[in-house]
């Protein structure tokens, strides 16, 4: 790939601090937390960041040939990572569509259309491609082998398929019987050794981390705090698509707080050189039964795990946040709040992004569910600019869709049922079937 500006650099302008206790770690070494245990924050010297990086310069690079310009997040590489170009493994990711459906904004009770960016149209089919790109990036950097990570599907799928690219040996740790179908087929075949752990998510994550102590295996869950460097490129690439016009609010679902951590920083950071004027307030929406963010962010009080998460949306379905203080602090900043959504709530509005012609998995429509209800609740105001992201693609959790639209989700009535028609090869019971 042709260098980024910046690259070969010998000393990295960052240096990662603990969220803690705010204790300096090198740039580049194999490290997750602190001494204390916090989690880690990649701290930019922006100040010798390579070149402006105007809006001019962005939009140039957008239309440019060049392999680390056409990806979503290298294009961005001066407020992401100014890696040296031959540690870099793309796949192009990013470069999705922001969408703006009029229907949608109505349903959720707006007076202008919704806008949707969806990150189901990355590479493999979530927004983690954009994460990962910089953490797989950054294993080669450090020369690891092997790459692991803990995962409900999305994760798992993206770091498997970096992996294989970059020639790295991919270790994936699922809950058993957890994740959408189309996730656990893409880690199968893009060669991830998948471990199906009897046990939840939590349970899988506490593992995967002291696995890769042990055997010396590079940990890629966004604990890795270069995979929040990556996912901040989501923002970087929707401020772009809105020619720099910031929106009133960002809405997003809520998991293992690792995006929602990942935005809220970009925007302190565009905030503080100047390239934004104002901050969009964020939304983190969570499962009703997945909840542990909504619970501490109503109660005021430290963060409590679910111990048994429970949610259609699969993906989500995390009862001890990995990031929880990372996204608290980032919704401070932002002034931003926390809703929940029930299974039917996630897949009404699942329906209704469908149904629009835009599509993505149960967890992603989570956004748009909890939106509906903050503006029903007043918090959203009903002429407010607001863009949700979509997560993960269609595809992802076919289960789901024939389940609602078979009605054999158990517990959920599906309002927009469309379940497909069984009739004889005959044109006369065809015709029939079109009817109704
Ligand atoms: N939406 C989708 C489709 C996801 O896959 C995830 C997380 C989230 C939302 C929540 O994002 O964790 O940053 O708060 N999936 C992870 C995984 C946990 O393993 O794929 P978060």
């Amino acid at each position: 790939m042709s260098a980024p500006a910046g690259a070969d650099r010998t000393a990295p302008a960052w240096v990662l601090r603990c969220v803690d206790c705010a204790r300096e770690h090198a740039a580049l070494e194999v490290r997750y937390r602190c001494e204390c245990g916090g989690t880690l924050d990649v701290v930019h010297d922006f100040g010798a960041a390579p070149g402006p990086v105007s809006p001019a310069t962005l939009d140039a690079r957008r239309g440019s040939f060049a392999s680390a310009d056409c990806s979503g997040v290298w294009r961005f590489r001066e407020w992401v990572l100014p890696l040296a170009a031959e540690h870099i493994v793309t796949r192009a990711e990013g470069n999705t569509h922001l969408y703006e459906s009029a229907a949608l904004g109505a349903w959720a009770g707006l007076e202008r259309p919704l806008q949707l960016k969806h990150e189901g149209e990355n590479p493999t089919g979530s927004f983690k491609d954009r994460g990962m790109t910089v953490a797989i990036s950054v294993a080669r950097a450090l020369g690891m082998r092997a790459v692991a990570c803990a995962s409900t599907g999305n994760t798992s799928a993206s770091m498997s398929a970096y992996a294989a690219q970059a020639g790295l040996r991919a270790y994936v740790f699922i809950p058993e019987g957890r994740i959408a179908y189309g996730k656990l087929g893409q880690s199968l075949a893009y060669g991830g050794r998948t471990i199906q752990v009897r046990g939840n998510f939590d349970a899988a994550m506490t593992l995967v981390e002291q696995v890769c102590l042990a055997r010396g295996i590079y940990l890629v869950n966004s604990v890795n705090p270069f995979r929040i460097e990556g996912q901040k490129a989501i923002l970087f690439e929707l401020l772009q698509d809105l020619r720099w016009d910031v929106p009133d609010w960002i809405v997003l679902p809520g998991g293992n707080l690792g995006n929602s951590s990942a935005i809220a920083k970009g925007l302190a950071e565009l905030h503080a050189l100047g390239a934004i004027a104002r901050l969009p307030r964020i939304a983190v929406v969570q499962a009703a039964l997945a909840n542990p963010l909504f619970t501490a962010w109503t109660t005021g009080a430290p963060l409590v795990p679910v111990a048994d998460p429970q949610t259609l949306a699969t993906a989500i379905r995390i009862g001890s946040p990995v990031s929880w203080r990372k996204c608290l602090r980032g919704l401070n900043a932002t002034n931003g709040v926390v809703e929940q959504a029930t299974d039917q709530q996630i897949m009404d509005a699942k329906a209704e992004v469908d149904a629009a012609g835009i599509g993505a998995e149960p967890a992603s429509c989570a956004s748009v569910a909890g939106l509906r209800t903050l503006v029903a609740r007043g918090v959203v105001p009903r002429g407010a600019h607001v863009v949700a992201i979509l997560t993960g693609h269609v595809l992802k959790d076919p289960d789901a869709i024939v389940g609602y639209h078979r009605g054999t989700l158990e517990g959920i009535v599906p309002a927009r049922a469309n379940p497909p028609v069984t009739c004889d090869a005959t044109l006369d019971a065809v015709l029939g079937a079109l009817e109704g």
